[in-house]
């Protein structure tokens, strides 16, 4: 993960550098630093922890230069320490790195053999010793050059050499990074969100290629080291101003904004007569696909595994899912006639993104339902479908899940109905129905009070399980890894059915389970492998919909009832008590839940 600043201009950067780093802790927040250029000497400072704790360093306002690199880390070698914090220096060259270098032990060894010395335990230091070694005899380019080639693995990178006080190189493989335009000044970014505070005008780096940003220019290499020319783009220049409020965090604030993603999912994909489904400038016939493979990550795998139940029921389509991490390296076969749905929040993540990757380089077709538009995932993808759900800052994806969910369903149902797979009648009416959600979901939202009390449960508890079938198994899921991630409480996500083939062994006297059974079709069964969880000692808090009829069972210790709607819609209502009992039992534990330890809102490394 990780993320890169580089500022290159005529005023001292340091405090520009530091406010960019605050914007780019969603892809890592263990440790930070800067380095900047003065008077011929590289000044490093870093700092363990936040970029709060940098900032406090007393050594910040002090640090001089108008060129400088900046940096968050998300670890992946070495300690969360400020040792192992990027940038790493030499006596002449220091790095910022985003991506993993999967042969630095064999260049290490190498540099060792040379006589550098390596201060950290980190992959990253490598490539600054390679670059200082190459120094000795090359110019900048061709040390770059060769350093790049020598190096296996994924990177983003922003350099600063003590001998050039006008030059940052970025350079790119696998990692994103974006450079951006100003008035006498020019920036690198490990994105162009980091960067549009300062300007709007963009270039996306490619795979493999390398720039040198000057104060008044910036000069594009490919891997060869031949001078290209490279697009600049024009973004939206609002920067949206994304604020906590009243809220204590900002995952509160994204819970309670749910309704309004779904509004806004709504009156972007339905027509003004609500009858009808706009999918603009879809590049296919639908003729020419039989068969639809959902790729993502984490939540965004969950939203996978909900739309498979959706697109098999409205559809004639094959439905494969798959997590990407899995999919990028599986020897498989892909096949003309597939959509090739990518889902992801940010854009950026890196399995998903190289599952897009292998696609695209087969020439598939090839599909994104992102968040952010301007992401990685979006921009290489032959057709996006936008979530629209806005900033999303807890790293506990929460309105993002429901925005992906929405609008895969709102997918399956055009594609059910341009197929002739389900009625016009139907169509229209589970339209008209999906009209009502954002109100349900609202008053839903309601259910809080009751949900606080319980979470007290979850204080002291070992671990605890989450069941359900057909439409509420992926809402399990995802209702499980909330509660993972948020309050650090071992939760099984599990299909209700599959409990005695196993997972009944872990039920003891105590042991919370969370027992989705809403009233569809598969209630009467659900119902059934609660009482077995019940019967072995299990606390079961049952999650339903409001229903005329009494549940017919006993010993549940717990009861939250969520508003009603058609079968296809209760899997969002659902989500909501278990969103809420997530923050709550982390709020009780005091835990940081905004930014849950070991995490980062952007996975861009594999
Ligand atoms: C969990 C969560 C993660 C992300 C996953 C994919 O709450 O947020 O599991 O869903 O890292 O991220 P995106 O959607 O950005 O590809």
């Amino acid at each position: 993960m990780c993320g890169i600043i580089g500022i290159n201009s005529n005023r001292p950067v340091s405090s520009a550098i530091i406010n960019s780093l605050k914007k780019l802790e969603y892809r890592g927040y263990d440790s930070a630093g800067i380095a900047t250029l003065s008077d011929g000497t590289i000044n490093e400072i870093k700092s363990e922890g936040r970029v709060d704790d940098l900032e406090k360093n007393s050594l910040i306002q002090t640090i001089q230069g108008s060129i400088g690199i900046g940096h968050v880390r998300w670890a992946t070698h070495g300690l969360p320490n400020s040792v192992n914090a990027h940038p790493h220096s030499s006596q002449s060259v220091s790095v910022v790195h985003n991506g993993i270098i999967e042969n630095s032990t064999l260049l290490k060894k190498f540099l060792v053999s040379k006589g550098h010395i390596f201060k950290s335990q980190t992959d990253t230091e490598v490539i600054v010793h390679l670059i200082t070694e190459n120094l000795k005899t090359l110019s900048i380019i061709d040390s770059i050059k060769k350093t790049l080639k020598a190096l296996h693995g994924s990177f983003a990178l922003g350099i600063l050499f003590k001998d050039q006080p006008d030059l940052i190189v970025g350079a790119r493989r696998g990692s994103p990074l974006a450079v951006g335009y100003g008035p006498n000044e020019n920036y690198l970014g490990s994105d162009s969100y980091a960067l549009k505070a300062m300007t709007n005008k963009i270039t996306y780096l490619n795979d493999g290629e390398f720039c040198f940003i000057k104060k008044s220019n910036v000069e594009f290499f490919n891997e060869d080291g031949k001078k290209i020319n490279k697009k600049v783009l024009e973004l939206s220049n609002e920067e949206e101003k994304y604020e906590k409020g009243d809220y204590k965090h900002f995952m509160a604030k994204e819970i309670e904004e749910q309704p309004t993603t779904l509004k806004n999912g709504i009156n972007e994909y339905l027509d003004t007569s609500n009858t009808d489904i706009n999918i603009y400038n879809f590049p296919w016939k639908i003729s020419e696909i039989s068969s639809i493979t959902l790729i993502g990550c984490g939540t965004a795998y969950h939203s996978c595994l909900m739309a498979k139940y959706w697109f098999e029921e409205l559809t004639s389509l094959d439905v494969n899912i798959d997590i990407a991490s899995e999919f990028r390296y599986r020897k498989k076969k892909l096949k003309n006639e597939t959509l090739y749905v990518f889902v992801s929040q940010s854009g950026e993540t890196a399995d998903t993104y190289a599952a897009l990757d292998l696609c695209n380089k087969n020439n598939m077709k090839t599909c994104a339902v992102v968040n952010v538009i301007e992401s990685s995932i979006a921009r290489e993808s032959k057709f996006v479908l936008p979530i629209h759900c806005g900033t999303e800052i807890g790293v506990a994806s929460t309105k993002a899940f429901l925005g992906q969910i929405l609008i895969l369903y709102i997918l399956a149902l055009k594609i059910g109905a341009l197929k002739g797979d389900i009625e016009q009648k139907t169509f229209k009416q589970k339209i008209k129905d999906l009209k009502q959600l954002p109100n349900l979901v609202e008053q839903t939202l309601s259910i809080d009070h009751k949900i606080q009390t319980i979470a007290n449960t979850f204080n002291d508890v070992k671990g605890s399980m989450f069941l359900g079938r057909g439409f509420s198994y992926p809402i399990a899921m995802e209702g499980a890894l909330k509660l993972k991630e948020l309050s650090y409480i071992h939760a099984e996500g599990y299909p209700a059915g599959e409990m005695k083939h196993g997972p009944l062994a872990l039920i003891e006297e105590g042991l919370p389970v969370v027992v989705l059974a809403p009233r569809d079709n598969y209630y009467k069964k659900t119902i059934s492998n609660m009482q077995e969880v019940i019967a072995r000692g299990a606390k079961v808090l049952l999650i339903t919909n409001k229903s005329k009829d009494e549940i017919v069972s006993e010993n549940i210790w717990e009861k939250i009832e969520v508003e009603t709607a058609n079968e296809d819609l209760l899997p969002f209502l659902l989500t909501i008590p278990l969103q809420k009992l997530a923050y709550y039992s982390a709020l009780n534990k005091g835990f940081d839940i905004d930014k849950p330890r070991n995490l980062a809102k952007s996975v861009t490394v594999e």
